[in-house]
């Protein structure tokens, strides 16, 4: 038997999950499903919005799946989940089947993983005033000469790449890369920074990249990230691993998303040392919650990422094909997929599908 621990989050976190959840017990494998307290609720059982029993539950679990985060709530399970636990990496997959209503004429053939840092960067978010920051830095100054003082009244926010931090991120995009290779892929990695105007921050990050994957024997280039943007529209198709620093990765993910059939199919996982949980890449969609018509196929393929991760990667193979059944048919489609389908019945298609397989 192996131990999912369930954390749906909020807005239409909780009815992605719940149906995802539905699918994975439907299958018949030997998992055993909880959903400890959290968010909201926790809040008014136990005080907070994510309490011990739920993340001694998570860290023993074999595998953790997560809705979506809104509110200071359920921001706080992801600050646990993500920053405390140190889940420093993201990938996130960009896979697109018929029947997926991508905007992009032919996207047949997208299938490309984009690698995010997750602990570094501007996320972390250390902001203040500039005031502070030029009292310690009074000498820093900008490309035209100007120091902190001169701006006047502002604020800043910090963007942080570390040499342990970069190189962890690379190592993980290429061990990723080489495992897509053994499976017929290019074994590329494709590294995106902004390195022309931050040289010493963005430029360690590729710098260190692409150390990396020459070390690695894989093929390696470069984009600045507004070209990259283009690119991944352009030419989704010749990508493989996409490696980027947390803000465009970010970014680009939910574009590449798009290009794959929309922001409601694409799976992530966040991976950390002896760490992982999984959670689509899209939020909670507050302008749709509530209604029963999320798309909870990014959640169904972030279990399959699950389950690969957990030992059953046939079982996870098999609930993507499900999927990709599922659109290929075209029946049961919900309304970002020009559908008229409901949340639960797409989730109940699929595991139709999975059960025929
Ligand atoms: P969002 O990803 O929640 O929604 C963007 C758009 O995509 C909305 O129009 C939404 O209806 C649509 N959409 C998203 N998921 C969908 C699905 N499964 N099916 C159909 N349509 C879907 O991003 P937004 O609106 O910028 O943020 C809403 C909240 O989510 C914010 O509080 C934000 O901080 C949070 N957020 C949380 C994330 C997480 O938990 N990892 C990631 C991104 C945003
Ligand atoms: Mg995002």
């Amino acid at each position: 038997m192996k131990t999912i621990v369930a954390l749906p989050g909020e807005g239409i976190g909780p009815e992605v999950v719940d149906a995802t959840c539905e699918v994975l017990t439907g299958t018949g494998l030997p998992l055993q499903i909880s959903t400890p307290p959290q968010g909201a609720a926790a809040v008014k059982s136990h005080g907070v919005p994510l309490p011990d029993e739920t993340k001694s539950a998570a860290r023993a679990a074999d595998g953790v799946l997560f809705g979506a985060a809104g509110g200071p709530d359920t921001s706080a399970v992801v600050a646990w989940l993500r920053w405390e636990m140190s889940a420093w990496g993201g990938a996130r997959l960009i896979k697109y089947h018929p029947g997926m209503r991508s905007p992009l004429a032919d996207p047949e053939g997208i299938d490309y993983v984009i690698v995010r840092e997750n602990s570094e960067g501007l996320y972390p978010g250390r902001e203040g005033d500039l005031a502070d920051l030029s009292r310690v830095m009074p000498d820093l100054s900008d490309r035209s000469g100007r120091t902190l003082k001169e701006y006047g009244e502002g604020r800043f926010a910090v963007k942080v790449v570390t040499p342990v931090g970069a190189e962890r991120i690379a190592r993980f995009a290429c061990k990723l890369a080489k495992a897509r290779k053994a499976r017929g892929k290019p074994g590329k990695v494709t590294c995106v920074t902004k390195s022309n105007v931050m040289p010493r921050s963005d430029g360690l990050f590729k710098e260190t990249a692409e150390r990396i994957a020459r070390e690695a024997g894989l093929a390696f280039e470069h984009f600045y990230v507004d070209d990259a943007a283009r690119r991944l529209v352009r030419f989704p198709k010749s990508m493989d691993v996409v490696l980027s620093m947390n803000l465009y990765a970010d970014i680009l993910s939910d574009l590449g998303a798009e290009t794959a059939g929309g922001l409601g199919l694409a799976p992530s996982g966040c991976f950390g040392d002896g760490w992982a949980y999984f959670e689509s890449v899209h939020g909670s969609a507050p302008d749709i919650a509530g209604k029963g018509i999320a798309n909870p196929t990014a959640t169904i393929r972030s279990a399959a990422m699950m389950l690969e991760h957990m030992g059953l990667a046939a079982e996870g193979e098999r609930l993507e094909a499900a999927v990709a059944r599922v659109y290929r048919d075209g029946k049961v489609m919900t309304p970002d997929q020009g559908g008229t389908a409901r949340t639960r019945d797409l989730a109940q298609a699929v595991l139709a599908a999975y059960r025929n397989s």
